[in-house]
């Protein structure tokens, strides 16, 4: 079977480079995925799958009916472009002022219709039922959430899914155990104390001062009263406050992400943080507000899938071609939503050159390695394939 779908790729190697051509040179951004949408929608049509329109917003879901097993799994990419004027030279280079596909959801997208092309050629063979979930809006973290509203995850019993990734090299794979990346949420502290004049402390109450004391304390804490092989960080990026040099400010607004990678930690940031602020300004006779507002959480792998997925890129590529990635990363995928309901794994897809400079995902000058198509396309499609060979 592997040879079959290794045939079946290359011998789409051709059509998926157009496909992914097409998809990055008319990048749209999140949310307003309306041309890319109808062309997946085109594409997956024209493979006999039965196709779904609209689901969160802008997605799309393709549904390939298998021969026996009943188990549902879940295919996800996402189609989302960015803000980013594209610098490369590419001749396929974006065509939409402003915006750029430097995240490689053009990538995605294409593997994700590339897996459906070669699945949908297995026919009879073909064990189970398949779901393609084309995802709008990644980058602002809200697609995952709209796409399961409408029901997108109904009856899944697994998920996967892929990212590029541009420091692994085209034909290699990463592979991930447990947390691949992390839980960001957004906040914002007002600490209102009470205005004065600058020469006499004792009659006012200092917001700046006890903001000071509160961004220490915070930052102190981490390392004092969270358990350190769990890790957080916590960045205030945004202080405002004030009103003149001479006179003590009654206001200060701090505004900040909170990123995390272990569930527990995640779970009672909101506590953590409010003890530490509201402590401080009860102690000065400040008063605050605090508003704490869920990111998405932190993506956590599957151990089965991930194995399974480990199994059958080792089979396909060989040891050498499959990374076991030693860390996870700070950032966020709201693939993390999707884990709620099913468990899943995602992968990193090597998209590295070898012999050219690799800039980093949201670059201007961001290139990938076209040959990592027809590997993301035989990885996905292959495990998948080995998910029904074993009892559910
Ligand atoms: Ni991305």
């Amino acid at each position: 079977m592997l040879a079959r779908i290794k045939d079946l790729a290359e011998a789409l190697k051709p059509r998926l480079i157009e496909i992914r051509r097409h998809i990055h040179s008319h990048p749209e951004l999140s949310g307003q995925e309306y041309e890319t949408a109808a062309y997946v929608a085109g594409v997956l049509s024209s493979c006999g799958i039965v196709v779904q329109k609209a689901i969160g917003k802008t997605g799309v879901i393709g549904e390939l009916v298998g021969r026996t097993d009943d188990r549902l799994v879940a295919i996800r990419t996402d189609m989302d472009a960015l803000p980013i004027t594209e610098r490369t030279k590419l001749e396929f280079a974006s065509c939409q002022a402003g915006i750029m596909h430097a995240c490689g959801h053009d990538v995605h997208t294409t593997v994700g219709l590339g897996t459906a092309m070669v699945l949908s050629q297995l026919g009879e063979v073909l064990p189970g039922n398949i779901r393609f979930l084309f995802q709008p809006a990644e980058e602002i973290a809200q697609g995952a959430g709209w796409m399961v509203e409408d029901g997108a995850m109904n009856d899944v019993s697994a998920i996967f899914s892929l990212h590029v990734f541009p420091s692994i090299p085209a034909g290699s794979v990463g592979i991930r155990y447990g947390a691949l990346t992390a839980a960001a949420d957004d906040l914002e502290i007002i600490i209102m104390g009470e205005s004065g004049h600058g020469a006499r402390p004792h009659e006012a109450i200092d917001a700046i001062w006890i903001a000071s004391q509160v961004i220490t304390t915070l930052q102190q804490a981490i390392s004092r009263t969270q358990n350190p092989l769990r890790p957080m960080v916590l960045t205030i990026g945004q202080i405002s406050g004030g009103r003149a040099p001479n006179v003590i400010a009654d206001q200060v607004k701090l505004s900040g992400t909170v990123r995390s990678l272990h569930p527990e930690t995640h779970a009672n940031l909101p506590d953590w943080i409010e003890k530490i602020v509201g402590n401080i300004c009860q102690t000065y006779g400040a008063s605050y507000q605090m508003n704490y507002r869920r990111g998405v959480p932190s993506v956590q792998n599957d151990l089965a899938l991930t194995q399974l997925l480990e199994a059958s890129a080792k089979e396909a590529w060989g040891s050498d071609r499959v990374q076991i990635l030693p860390e996870p990363s700070l950032g966020a995928e709201d693939f993390s939503v999707y884990l709620q309901k099913a468990p899943g794994t995602m992968f990193r897809l090597g998209v590295g050159f070898r012999e050219k400079q690799n800039y980093p995902l949201h670059h201007p000058q961001f290139e990938v390695d076209e040959s990592a198509i027809v590997t993301g396309v035989v990885t996905l499609a292959y495990a998948i394939y080995q998910y029904w060979q074993k009892p559910g």
